[in-house]
């Protein structure tokens, strides 16, 4: 993975005005209102608030899997509102990575066709996939795990089977969903360090919703949303080093 692709200072999110609401039958729900936000490459963010405030719906346009209801959201060059359905996935493919609560592994998958399958979407050849598959399965320290299924691991191997598969393709910005929300507090250490690793040796940057006070901790910036507001944007004066590093 290079270093180079995400410089500090560079824009890399741009949000503008946005709003988002969903509609049921007759209903309209608001649940995003006029959020304005910046993000620019190598920031490492935590995304907290109440749970129903948004964080979710957040995470899901910045990286292009739903559509702004008004508003400009540019990422990473491209303007969100305006892609169509399939550059909007080829971009998701080339540019995010994604980690979920629960992993989202394939089951029926190794660990190796796990961390391969969004580098099927791309025009690598067998041997390349397989350099990047050794490459990320090395940096989440599963070298040895590759021919593992899921149910074979335990949850803090498959989240991080899980980031070696968002790292895969290595793509420019990470976002992650509750990433150590199902995990006992030592394996969500684990994870918080391969996080706060990635974004200072491997120059990604995250956008990390989180509940815990722990994995917020880790991010260089906190921002707070409370229905739908945004109501707090700082700087983390309290983020913390991984153990022993
Ligand atoms: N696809 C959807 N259709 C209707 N309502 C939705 C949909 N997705 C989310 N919502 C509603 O939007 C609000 C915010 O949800 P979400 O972004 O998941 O919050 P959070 O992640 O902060 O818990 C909730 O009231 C939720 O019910
Ligand atoms: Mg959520």
């Amino acid at each position: 993975m290079s270093a180079t692709d995400a410089r500090d200072g560079e824009p890399i999110v741009q949000i503008r005005d946005l709003y988002k609401e969903f509609h049921r039958d007759d209903f309209t729900i608001p649940v995003l209102m006029g959020i304005n936000v910046d993000l620019r490459a190598g920031e490492f963010m935590a995304l907290m608030g109440p749970s129903g405030s948004g964080k979710t719906t957040l995470l899901n346009l910045i990286a292009g899997l739903d559509r702004p209801t008004s508003g400009t959201l540019r990422v990473i060059g491209q303007d969100l509102g305006n892609t169509s359905e399939g550059a909007l996935a080829r971009w998701r493919s080339q540019h995010i990575g994604f980690i979920f609560q629960l992993y989202n592994l394939i089951p029926v998958l190794t660990a190796y066709e796990n961390v391969e399958l969004p580098l099927t979407l791309t025009r690598l050849g067998k041997r390349e996939r397989r350099e990047h598959v050794a490459a990320a399965l090395e940096v989440v320290g599963l070298s040895d795990r590759g021919d593992h299924y899921p149910r074979q691991l335990s949850g803090g191997q498959e989240q991080r089977v899980a980031i070696a598969r968002a790292i895969a393709t290595d793509p420019t910005l990470l976002v992650a969903d509750e990433p150590t929300g199902d995990l006992d507090a030592k394996s969500a250490a684990e994870i918080l360090d391969l996080l706060q690793r990635l974004n200072e040796e491997f120059a990604k940057t995250i956008v990390m919703v989180t509940h815990d006070p722990h994995a917020a901790a880790r991010a260089k910036r906190l921002l707070h949303l409370e229905k739908g507001v945004l109501v707090d944007d700082q700087p983390n004066g309290q983020a913390v080093k991984g153990a022993g590093r």
